[in-house]
């Protein structure tokens, strides 16, 4: 959960989330952009672009996009991957998305799908983006949700922490709704995702050693209750599926 595993985690696999069809398609992006409903003269923020598909959804309908993530050879990988798709309106910068290097109030849209599970103080994170949003300005959070559970809730992080150990926690969806209450937006809607995922290529995204392959097969046949429930193993083999949960969130900041 440190900055060091999460850039080592991540720096390490860059090219897989670039190529990675999760990230590229994944039903969120669409319904990222959908919430957003990003405008033409707008400034937006994409916290944590990873491999770039979130910056790039949106840098196509807006005038520029600032993509902030604290691993620097993602973002050369996200630079050169967008740039790859003729998309030149997005301006890369090395920083921690928890505290955000900008002033107050600078944002009309703010962004950021599939990351803030990794971040060690969530509900900071998201005030910091309260602050750098204009008033009026728009807040579009898509993150990975576990259980409402508290056993299954850290069956789960303890799973994901196997495959990626810079997973830091994965909140339930009320959870994270209050994170950004707590912050002083306003929430216009929330919602839940299935995301049905193929297990092997998603232990090999981040690269993980043959023993805990195993100890992650064990733990998603094993699991029982509420968390198998929420991980509904099927298949067998390299078709073996299950399923992580996306919530999406959509706020914005009062006008006064
Ligand atoms: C799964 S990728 C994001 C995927 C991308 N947003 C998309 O929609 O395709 C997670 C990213 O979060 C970044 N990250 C994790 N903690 C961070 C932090 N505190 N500040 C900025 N970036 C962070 C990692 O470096 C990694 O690039």
């Amino acid at each position: 959960m440190s900055r060091e595993l999460v850039q080592k985690q991540f720096g390490d696999n860059a090219e897989n989330y670039v190529s990675s069809q999760v990230h590229a398609q994944g039903a969120s992006l669409k319904e990222m952009v959908r919430l957003a409903d990003p405008q033409p003269g707008w400034l937006a923020l994409d916290v944590a672009p990873g491999g770039g598909h979130s910056a790039l959804a949106i840098a196509r309908h807006v005038r520029q996009v600032v993509a902030v993530d604290i691993t620097f050879p993602m973002l050369q990988a996200a630079r050169d991957f967008t740039r790859s798709q003729g998309q030149e309106n997005i301006v890369w910068v090395q920083g921690n998305g928890g505290r955000l290097p900008f002033g107050a109030e600078r944002f009309d849209l703010i962004t950021c799908r599939v990351a803030l599970h990794h971040f060690p103080r969530q509900a900071a994170a998201i005030a910091d983006w309260a602050r750098c949003l204009k008033p009026g300005g728009r807040l579009v959070l898509v993150d990975n949700v576990g259980p409402k559970d508290p056993v299954a809730n850290d069956y789960i992080n303890t799973f994901e922490k196997l495959r990626d150990p810079s997973h830091g926690r994965v909140h339930s969806p009320a959870q994270l709704a209050r994170f950004i209450k707590d912050a002083g937006l306003i929430l216009l809607s929330a919602a839940t995702l299935r995301k049905p995922m193929l297990f092997h290529p998603w232990m090999t995204r981040m690269s993980v050693p043959k023993t805990d392959r195993a100890t992650l097969t064990r733990m998603l046949w094993e699991s029982d209750g509420s968390a198998r429930a929420f991980l509904n193993p099927q298949g067998e083999g390299e078709k073996t599926t299950f399923d992580l949960q996306e919530g999406l969130f959509l706020a914005h900041k009062p006008e006064q």
